[in-house]
């Protein structure tokens, strides 16, 4: 495929995914339009069985969504290419190996979509988490169900927005719960070995400065280590980036406590601090007893 085609699906990925997370879920597309791209380009963004990211584009009942018709988007939408082609081609490459991964049978099995993650190609500031939950699985994005909600807030709370950092995780795949109708499971050593290379594949391309490890599942499938209440809030390094291992906002959702809350506030204050972003006084003070 042309580097031009490349920008542009990369381009159209990235502003559908900026679309989601305001809240979209539909794109109208005229059948006019829809037709037309699919007789000139005769794209997909997900080549084979996986589906793709989520409920993105919505085709007018009128036209039939055949097998190879992808979700596709205007073409004339006027999103800005701050990537290089060369950045762009490789992480659009990336992305369609990982959505066409069938390494863990158990695991492609029960997924609903492959959560392959979400934010600027360009972040400074990476969030990994262990693997998605029900909500992503349904809506191939991670952290979105409540967790994510407040990883959303912390992010905010740091004066960054969704859009500026990159949040993935370490398993693309909903680990499977057979037998169970509710709850999660924590990824197995065998799964998080077998899923890791793209994560770093994304690290490489992304090249962030600091990264966040949420929780101590992300700390044991990244750097094998355990007991997240003593690692939390020391400096460590991952693929030589600084990486802050804090706990999961599944954990401060469990435990309310005001002082687990200024323990995750202060790792951010710190990763605030090593990436040379504004500290106001307010900020420095959140879920301190004077904040
Ligand atoms: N927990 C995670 O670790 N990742 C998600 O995407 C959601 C919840």
């Amino acid at each position: 495929m042309s580097s031009a085609y490349n920008q542009l699906l990369e381009a159209a990925i990235q502003h559908l995914q900026d679309l989601k997370a305001r809240g979209v879920r539909f794109v109208p597309l005229s059948s006019k339009n829809l037709a037309g791209l699919s007789r000139k380009l005769r794209i997909s963004l997900t080549p084979v069985s996986p589906p793709a990211e989520g409920p993105l584009v919505k085709p007018t009942p009128s036209v039939p969504k055949t097998s190879h018709e992808a979700p596709v988007v205007e073409p004339s939408l006027k999103v800005p290419l701050p990537d290089s082609d060369a950045k762009i081609a490789a992480f659009t490459d990336l992305r369609h190996r990982a959505l066409a991964c069938i390494k863990c049978p158990n695991l492609v099995a029960a997924r609903k979509h492959i959560v392959f993650g979400v934010g600027s190609l360009e972040a400074q500031l990476m969030f990994i988490g262990e693997a998605p939950g029900a909500d992503e699985d349904a809506q191939g994005e991670p952290f979105v169900g409540k967790a994510g909600q407040l990883l959303t807030r912390i992010i905010e709370a740091m004066g960054l927005t969704r859009d500026s950092v990159y949040i993935a995780n370490i398993l693309k795949c909903r680990p499977d719960t057979p037998g169970q109708t509710a709850g999660n499971r924590k990824p197995t050593p065998e799964e998080m070995q077998t899923c890791i290379p793209y994560l770093h594949e994304q690290i490489d391309l992304i090249g962030p400065k600091v990264i966040v490890a949420l929780g101590g599942t992300a700390m044991e499938g990244l750097l094998g280590k355990t007991g997240i209440t003593k690692l939390r809030g020391h400096w460590h390094t991952y693929r030589g980036i600084p990486l802050m291992p804090s706990y999961h906002p599944a954990y401060l959702l469990r435990n309310q406590s005001p002082i687990e809350k200024r323990r995750v506030w202060e790792d951010m204050l710190q990763v605030m601090e090593k990436l040379g972003l504004p500290i106001s006084q307010r900020q420095r003070g959140f879920f301190s007893k004077t904040g």
